[in-house]
């Protein structure tokens, strides 16, 4: 069903925040800015990484690139620089798109071993034919700045959370900060991927202020996904569909996260292609109460997040 946006109810406010400063789109959905969350907490790390570096500790991330990926090439290259940014030593190793299993595992337990490095992670996705499951499987738990690790994924499902994935806790950390509350809220998350669907669907259902919602969680096979989503107070849109959220799927006064970050092709930028995410944001602006874009919402986060792991897994060593 779709929305008359003449005849659209004005939409429900969220309470004002009272940390976040956040700008109003110009249809009334304000704006939750990633980018300025993100730096306070990149500013705040930097400060832990001067102690830590007075103790004789300085944080160190490994990032494993396997193939030529284009977007995953990006994210390394913005992990490494924002790793340069705050003090924390970062080492890159690309290897080949036809590196074979045995040989991506050795490289892993070499990281596993090295007194220099505290948090590694294994970009994803890997190339065909590799076993991402096995090599995430392989890094040390201690290590595993991403919460890929079986380990830190039950850790997360029981609420013992030690290391959990980047963009999931980023969003939570952008909710806190804008004082956006979710205790029995309705929260429907559209995507059930290992990275951000399952994850999130799990913190926002878990014991703990920035929980205590009901989730539902959508994915391709959900029937009537328009409905589903209209009933959602918090919408996480995470599906890497471009544009799928319009307004029919939005209730008036939602939060809306938009986790998709999708290269469409465009012509007139010199990149020839710009990022779009996985909701309709000129629509979702006239009725939600708040709302991420992309990119500077919830992409700038998942780097924070990274470095706040790598800070975290980095004290084990005082
Ligand atoms: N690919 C997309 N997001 C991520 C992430 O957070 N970590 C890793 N390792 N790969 C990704």
């Amino acid at each position: 069903m779709m929305t008359d946006p003449e005849s659209a109810p004005a939409p429900a406010r969220a309470p004002t925040p009272t940390q976040g400063a956040s700008s109003e789109s110009p249809t009334g959905a304000k704006i939750i800015d990633g980018k300025v969350v993100s730096l306070k907490i990149r500013d705040q790390l930097a400060e832990e990484i001067k102690i830590l570096k007075n103790s004789g500790v300085t944080p160190g991330l490994a990032a494993v690139l396997v193939g030529e990926d284009p977007a995953s090439n990006t994210y390394v290259r913005a992990k490494a620089k924002a790793c340069a940014a705050i003090g924390v030593y970062s080492d890159v190793i690309r290897l080949a798109a036809d590196i074979s299993q045995v040989e991506l595992e050795r490289k892993v337990r070499e990281l596993n071993i090295r007194d220099d490095i505290d948090g590694i992670l294994v970009q994803s996705p890997l190339p065909a034919g590799l076993n991402e499951f096995a090599i995430n499987k392989l890094v040390d738990p201690a290590k595993d700045v991403d919460g890929f690790h079986p380990y830190n994924v039950g850790m997360l499902s029981i609420g013992e959370a030690t290391f959990v994935p980047c963009t999931p806790v980023g969003i939570i950390k952008l909710l806190e900060h804008y004082s956006i509350s979710t205790s029995g809220k309705e929260a429907v998350v559209v995507g059930r991927s290992n990275i951000v669907g399952k994850p999130i669907a799990a913190l926002l259902a878990s014991k703990c202020e920035t929980g205590n919602a009901t989730v539902t969680i959508c994915h391709s096979r959900t029937r009537n996904l328009s409905e589903v989503c209209r009933k959602a107070d918090i919408l996480i849109a995470a599906i890497g569909s471009p544009g799928l959220i319009g307004r029919d799927y939005i209730k008036p006064g939602a939060v809306i996260i938009d986790v998709g970050i999708n290269r469409v092709d465009d012509p007139s930028r010199k990149s020839g292609y710009r990022l779009i995410g996985d909701v309709k944001f000129d629509e979702a602006c006239e009725l939600a109460s708040y709302i991420t874009p992309v990119p500077g919402g919830v992409g700038p986060m998942t780097i924070a997040m990274l470095l706040s792991n790598t800070v975290k897994a980095s004290r084990r060593r005082l």
